[in-house]
């Protein structure tokens, strides 16, 4: 677990939001591994589903519709992560808001949640990334079900889009990053077997 954790901390070390939540380099470094610990640990291994690769190249952390929404107990799970962050004073708010967006958001529907998806740096653009999705993905399909997921990096909004993902809606915050929301509709099997 702490191999995902670690690939997962660097996958997203330059992403939007870890930068506009986290402190520097090094804070960053580490309270991202200790953030994906806790959520493998206590969200994904538990209630979800995590797929990697034989050498852990990355990572895909999947919802289902039954996990339950985050609790009291999963705010108190993720304090070891705060002494990392960098959200005092008058960016409080605005992460505050960021929080309550981002829950608002998302759809009530019945759907399998993106959690996570990040391949190792070096390993980027060979197709992992893809093979992790596929994975769910084709399964959701033959289950005819959706797939919701949040992206912070507007690079990613193609790549999912080829996956059939589209954006539904933004949330942006005064000083900090624009999430983009994203839903797919299930795919039906012979629009599939046409590729
Ligand atoms: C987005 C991400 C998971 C894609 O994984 P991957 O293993 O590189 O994906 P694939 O090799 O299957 O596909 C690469 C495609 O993703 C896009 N891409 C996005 N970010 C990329 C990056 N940093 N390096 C290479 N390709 C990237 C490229 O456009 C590429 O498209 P192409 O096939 O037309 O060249 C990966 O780039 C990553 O971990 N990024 C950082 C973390 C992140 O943003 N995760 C998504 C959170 S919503």
């Amino acid at each position: 677990m702490s191999v995902l954790s670690a690939l997962l901390a660097r996958a997203f070390d330059d992403d939007p939001l870890s930068l506009y939540l986290f402190g520097g380099p090094r804070t960053r470094a580490t309270g991202l591994a200790r953030f994906f610990a806790i959520q493998l640990r206590h969200t994904y291994l538990r209630h979800g589903e995590v797929w990697t690769t034989p050498d852990c190249a990355g990572a895909a952390l999947w919802a289902p519709p039954t996990m339950p929404r985050p609790g009291a107990m999963d705010l108190v799970r993720i304090l070891p992560v705060v002494p990392y962050l960098s959200v005092w004073g008058r960016k409080t708010a605005d992460v505050l808001h960021l929080l309550a967006a981002y829950e608002r958001a998302r759809p009530r529907q019945e759907h399998w949640y993106l959690g996570t998806l990040g391949t190792d740096p070096d390993r980027q653009g060979h197709g992992v990334g893809s093979s992790l999705l596929r994975i769910v993905l084709d399964r959701l399909d033959a289950d005819g079900l959706p797939a919701y997921l949040e992206s912070s990096k507007e690079r990613n909004l193609a790549f999912y889009a080829r996956h059939g993902f589209e954006v539904t809606g933004e949330i942006t915050t005064p000083r900090g990053p624009t999430l983009w929301l994203m839903w797919r509709e299930p795919r039906p099997p012979d629009r599939d077997a046409q590729r």
